[in-house]
């Protein structure tokens, strides 16, 4: 079938290569030329395990192209996929501009039946303005009988499994009031969905409602999880074992139970903030969801607290190692991340950073900018050189076991802030490193 994606960033470009993979002739689309230049160059804009070969291989075999001409791109597809940036706006609601934008670049140019698939996350009534913003531009081109349908198709990617998750997809979610528009998205589905039916028909509101209830449940569970781990800590219990215990009850699960720094990324501070906007302008108040955001926005400090319990509220002349930057692992996105809160409230109270990170380093110079309280490095060791303490922001798997006793012998004093969790406490007790984590008990021997 013939597809364009329109915006090439994580999710038009997984979508398109996606696509290309399975047989399909795709284009991509994007304004910033810059993107455009480094994708006809052979490289990806972003670091996305499996993605590059896939791009590769389907560009070699003539099935991907890469174009910022919006006329090529539209005339191409039948279906046209809408992946553009959906920010939020200063109120906390998505800013629709570069889907309207998209929208109206199809209606300025299409010449026969296009199905728009809005992919990127947007609220409930989002096809009702992409419908009217190409419905206008027709109109103008003198073409009001041109048929055309609007589809949604939430994505349900995680970064850094963004492929896997396309290919093996949990659910497809199609939103569909058109009959051949439906059979279409069946047709190019069909291949990601041979197993077991995985496909979801149901109508467009549902569907767009759907992405949101998705990430404001997952939301839900992570924040709900750091605050127990607050109070974890304070009456003496261990939030990992809690969380093995209320697990395996399969109401409940174990998956996305860990408590943490905080939850970043480009989905769900955005999203959960949206939805609570969407039902303010609706006459309602989600006092849950409400306070999930309030509470993540506390996580996100809750290593600078530590910091301040540990060496006080003055932290002039101390020196930080931070271990990760992206807000998750195998990513370079530092949307949101819990370590750009982290160091800003560190360095606020005087302290310098020292921060490796295994992919992200150049994406945070970029974010951060050229600064003096802030040392990128590229190796993880040379971040503990002449540091207070370790923090660790970021689960990369290379963190996982670390040689502790070097660990140890670099730092100024053996203190370990774990933002992740990831080692025993009984252990680093033994090893006798002062070792707090999120929840956690801590069996700290070290004298402050
Ligand atoms: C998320 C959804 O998972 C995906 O389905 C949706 O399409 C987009 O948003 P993503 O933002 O890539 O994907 O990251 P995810 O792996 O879901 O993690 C989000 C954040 O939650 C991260 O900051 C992560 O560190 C945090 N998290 C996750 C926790 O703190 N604890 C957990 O148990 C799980």
């Amino acid at each position: 079938m013939k597809v364009t994606a329109i915006g090439a960033g994580y999710v038009g470009l997984v979508t398109g290569a996606c696509l290309a993979e399975m047989g399909n002739h795709v284009v991509c689309l994007d304004v910033d030329e810059d993107k455009i230049r480094i994708l006809n160059s052979g490289d990806i804009p972003i670091h996305e395990p499996g993605l590059l070969e896939i791009v590769q291989r389907n560009v070699k075999a003539g099935r991907l192209q890469f174009t910022s001409d919006a006329a090529h791109a539209v005339q191409h597809g039948t279906l046209l996929f809408v992946g553009v940036g959906t920010p939020p706006g200063s109120d906390g609601s998505a800013d629709l501009r570069h889907v309207v934008a998209a929208a109206r670049s199809i209606g300025r140019v299409m010449t026969d039946y296009k199905v728009v698939v809005d992919k990127s996350t947007v609220p409930v009534g989002t096809a009702d303005a992409v419908r009217a913003a190409i419905r206008e531009e027709l109109d103008a081109r003198g073409l009001p009988d041109m048929p055309y349908a609007v589809v949604s198709n939430p994505e349900f990617l995680k970064e850094g499994a963004a492929v896997e998750d396309f290919m093996k997809p949990d659910r497809i979610i199609i939103g569909a009031d058109d009959e051949q528009a439906t059979l279409l998205m069946r047709a190019l589905y069909a291949p990601f969905n041979r197993t077991q039916d995985r496909m979801q028909i149901m109508d467009v509101r549902s569907a767009e409602f759907t992405k949101y209830a998705a990430n404001a449940m997952l939301a839900t569970r992570i924040s709900f999880m750091n605050e127990l781990a607050l109070l974890a800590e304070k009456v003496g219990a261990d939030i990992e074992l809690v969380r093995r215990g209320i697990g395996s009850d399969p109401r409940i699960g174990y998956q996305f139970l860990y408590a943490g720094a905080g939850y970043g990324g480009s989905c769900f501070p955005k999203d959960v903030k949206a939805l609570v906007r969407t039902a303010a302008d609706n006459g309602i108040s989600l006092k849950v969801l409400s306070a999930v955001e309030a509470a993540n926005e506390r996580q996100k400090r809750v290593l600078v607290d530590k910091v301040v319990e540990r060496f006080g509220e003055d932290l002039r002349g101390r020196r930080f190692a931070m271990w990760g930057l992206a807000f998750k692992p195998d990513t370079d996105d530092m949307r949101e991340a819990p370590s750009l809160v982290i160091i800003d409230e560190l360095t606020r109270r005087g302290a310098t950073v020292a921060a490796y990170d295994p992919v992200a380093l150049a994406e945070a110079a970029r974010v951060l900018g050229p600064r003096d309280d802030v040392t990128l490095v590229k190796r993880a060791e040379v971040a503990l050189q002449g540091a207070d303490a370790l923090l660790i922001v970021t689960e990369w798997k290379e963190f996982r076991t670390p040689d502790f006793d070097a660990i140890k012998a670099v730092l100024k004093a053996p203190v370990v802030l774990d933002g992740r969790n990831l080692y025993e406490p009984k252990l680093m007790k033994a090893l006798g490193i002062d070792y707090r984590g999120i929840g956690r008990r801590c069996l700290s021997t070290v004298p402050a």
